[in-house]
């Protein structure tokens, strides 16, 4: 079997334009890849107190990045940087010291935003926390999408043929990342 992908998106809210980003790469990805959502939405708020008796959800997700042989963030931007829930989501799996599930993984990060910025200040935020868990990030090509209405339908669709292209490219070049660390 070809590598398996964890991807795990930055915004809980059904009708995210992020989760349509992620769904029209998971279709547009190499026929030998797996790409299975690691959800976030039910992990609890990080408590070092709570490190030791660990939810449902959270060992279930662990065990999924742990497995993973990459892993895809597409992320919103808030405020100039990355969803809390995502932070939380990237702390949970860090935690105890020395069992953090991160470590060593290829990773992409994309993202996207009505703004005209398409989320680009937040995924440099995101580089920065995941050096810090030696998370090998795709450096580039870098993808800051302006969602425009109807850019992406919620099946992943895209509507437009130069992002469709555009997306496709990166795609590639991620697929390549991950394959390379793989061998
Ligand atoms: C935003 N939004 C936003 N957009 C942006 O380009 N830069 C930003 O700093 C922010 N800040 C921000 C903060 C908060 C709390 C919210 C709720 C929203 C707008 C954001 O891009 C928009 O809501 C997107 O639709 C969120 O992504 P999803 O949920 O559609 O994937």
């Amino acid at each position: 079997p070809g590598p398996a992908i964890a991807v795990v998106i930055g915004s809980l809210r059904k009708a995210s334009f992020n989760r349509r980003l992620a769904t029209a790469l998971m279709r547009i990805g190499p026929a030998e890849f797996t790409f299975t959502e690691a959800p976030i939405g039910a992990l609890p708020l990080y408590n070092q107190d709570e490190e030791a008796t660990p939810t449902p959800a959270l060992s279930q997700f662990r065990a999924q990045i742990r497995a993973a042989q990459g892993v895809l963030f597409v992320t919103p931007e808030y405020n100039r940087s990355i969803p809390g829930v995502l932070k939380n989501a990237i702390d949970q799996g860090s935690r105890p010291a020395g069992q953090s599930v991160w470590g060593g993984k290829p990773a992409g990060i994309v993202g996207t935003s009505p703004g005209a910025a398409g989320s680009a200040m937040a995924q440099q935020h995101l580089r920065n926390v995941l050096a810090m868990l030696n998370v090998a990030v795709l450096p580039s090509p870098e993808v800051f999408l302006q969602f425009k209405e109807g850019l992406i339908a919620e099946d992943g669709s895209i509507a437009d043929e130069r992002t469709a292209k555009f997306l496709q490219g990166w795609m590639d070049r991620y697929a390549a990342w991950v394959r390379r660390f793989a061998a």
